[in-house]
């Protein structure tokens, strides 16, 4: 993938026209508030996803106007291609000058990861943060897997609102059985899904985050999920009782975690903020790994305030040695890019090109 140009009008708070994107680095500075990340978000939206930031949708629009455009070119598989994003009343996009029935369609014609600051919570926060990593990438890259997730999410509903009146009415007790094998059948397919998702990750994550490092670190993933000498639906059957106190399903994909170790040690309890920060960093960059292994391209990489809490080493190979494929990223320490070697570097003044 490689983005020749980003338009904006009345986006926020964005007035540009960039034409001379660099193929590699592209470094986005400014002083804060200037616009910088709605660039990267502007960009983020032509993948037909929702923005990574929180807010509703109507805040597009730059205040005090009632309509808004972003408009990029590009290429993706050789091909030369436009996106297009009108915000008005409601928002309208467009491919190859033709509108879409919805913005969602823009999914799989323009690909992209992105990494915000807010990411760190993948490794920091609790497991539902490394599950819904696993899901929204897994579900990228066959969209069918989302299917199955919420036909699974729905069975899990559907017996915990049957084993909650399991204790004063045991008739119920046959109605779990057709629940449990559906959660049986959908959370076999998902922890499936998972493994390979994470086996295939774990190829290039090892040595991005090493390279992170400086050579000083490793890392390995690793799916957890309890007991795995039993199938899913012996441990429903044999977690009906306990289940029936809680009213909640405790066995499934939908409890299961990812270990992440460094240097054989866990990363949430024991990882430094910077490491942290990097081992997230890694999973993102190594998902673009996977997206080109299926797509045979890069996805183009947002990286938003990446730098901050990372030591030189770090910052020396997220600025000169993401090698072949296009990055976006955004700074506001002058200093951190005097390390660019080669690249394209982007001043950004109050929503417009300085
Ligand atoms: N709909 C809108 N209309 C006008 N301005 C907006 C709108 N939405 C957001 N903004 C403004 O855009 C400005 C720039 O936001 P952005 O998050 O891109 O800054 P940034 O350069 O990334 O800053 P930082 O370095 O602090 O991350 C903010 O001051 C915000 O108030
Ligand atoms: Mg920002």
């Amino acid at each position: 993938m490689l983005v020749n140009s980003f338009y904006s009008n009345n986006f926020r708070n964005l007035n540009i026209d960039i034409t001379d994107f660099s193929s590699h680095m592209n470094v986005i500075c400014g002083e804060n508030a200037q616009g910088k990340t709605n660039i990267l978000e502007g960009l983020w939206l032509f993948t037909g996803a929702k923005s990574f930031r929180m807010g509703n949708e109507n805040t597009f629009i730059k205040f005090g106007s009632d309509k808004g455009v972003i408009k990029s070119d590009f290429v993706f598989g050789g091909v030369k291609n436009s996106a297009k994003i009108e915000f008005g009343d409601k928002k309208t996009a467009y491919f190859n000058e033709k509108a879409l029935s919805s913005p969602q369609k823009l999914a799989g014609k323009f690909n992209a990861v992105i990494f915000t600051p807010d990411d760190i919570g993948i490794v920091r926060d609790g497991p539902d943060k490394r599950r819904r990593f696993l899901d929204v990438n897994i579900g990228q890259i066959f969209p069918q897997y989302i299917d199955v997730l919420r036909d699974y999410l729905r069975a899990v509903k559907q017996r915990n609102e049957i084993i909650k009146n399991l204790r004063y009415d045991s008739t119920s007790a046959i109605l779990l059985d057709s629940f449990e094998e559906a959660i049986a059948n959908c959370g076999e397919k998902i922890i499936n899904y998972r493994k390979n998702y994470v086996e295939t990750l774990n190829k290039s994550l090892l040595d991005i985050y090493n390279g992170l490092s400086g050579g000083r670190e490793n890392i390995i993933l690793s799916y957890f999920n309890k007991n795995e000498e039993k199938s899913l639906l012996e441990l429903l059957k044999e977690a009906r009782r306990e289940d029936s106190f809680t009213g909640t399903t405790s066995i499934g994909p939908h409890r299961d975690d990812l270990s992440i170790k460094i240097n054989g040690i866990d990363a949430r309890t024991f990882g430094s903020q910077g490491q942290k920060r990097s081992v997230a960093l890694s999973l993102k960059l190594s998902s673009a790994e996977v997206i080109k292994e299926k797509t045979g391209e890069y996805p183009i990489c947002l990286l938003d305030d990446v730098m901050s809490e990372l030591d030189e080493t770090r910052q020396n190979y997220i600025l000169n040695h993401i090698s072949g494929r296009q990055s976006f990223i955004t700074c506001c320490d002058p200093k951190s890019i005097e390390r660019l070697q080669s690249g394209k570097i982007i001043e950004i003044k109050n929503g417009e090109v300085n």
